[in-house]
């Protein structure tokens, strides 16, 4: 079975495609021809998962899903949350997302933090949702130098290493996207 995975993050796909059942063959936008950027307008990772899932299925009537990821740290009231993407502006790159949470975290003694993924699935005109957690702590440096975006600031609990130190075999043991998908 044919599904669409509407993202243009490289690094999801790879994850995706490592986790994926054989029964479900996965395509990127790459690959089904679509060069489009989604927005996500919204304040719920749920709303923006949708907003991705319905802008694909619109365009090609074919079963897809989409995901939206956020880093919600306890010590700083849930964010980035939503806006882990663009934490640091519109555009940023990762190190200065990593770079202002570290800096806001100075000082913070509580470092508890999730990683939260809801997954979209609009399959047979039906929209399904599906959520994964994984908690753990936050860094107050950056260690290793695998995965992407937050991961190098990021342990999971029964871990003793960073995502970033993981290949992406251990990191898929504890990931959010894991549990989601
Ligand atoms: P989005 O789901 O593409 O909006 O991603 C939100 C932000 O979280 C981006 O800055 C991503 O780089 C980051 N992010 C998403 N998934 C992960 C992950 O598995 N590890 C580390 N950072 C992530």
């Amino acid at each position: 079975m044919k599904i669409i995975f509407a993202t243009n993050n490289k690094n999801k796909v790879e994850e995706i495609k490592h986790l994926s059942h054989q029964k479900f063959q996965i395509f990127t936008l790459q690959e089904v021809g679509i060069d489009i950027d989604i927005p996500e307008p919204h304040d719920q990772l749920e709303a923006n998962a949708l907003e991705k899932a319905m802008t694909i299925f619109k365009m090609t009537n074919q079963a897809c899903f989409s995901e939206d990821t956020g880093l919600e740290i306890e010590g700083l009231d849930g964010a980035p949350g939503v806006k882990s993407a663009r934490y640091a502006g519109e555009n940023c790159n990762p190190q200065a997302n990593i770079d202002l949470v570290l800096s806001k975290m100075t000082g913070v003694e509580n470092r508890t933090a999730q990683f939260r993924t809801v997954i979209c699935l609009i399959w047979e005109n039906q929209t399904y949702y599906f959520e994964g957690i994984c908690k753990g702590q936050i860094l107050s440096n950056m260690q290793g130098e695998n995965g992407f975006g937050y991961d190098p600031i990021f342990v999971p609990d029964g871990a003793s290493k960073s995502f970033a130190n993981m290949t992406m075999e251990e990191k898929n043991t504890y990931s959010h996207r894991k549990k989601a998908v």
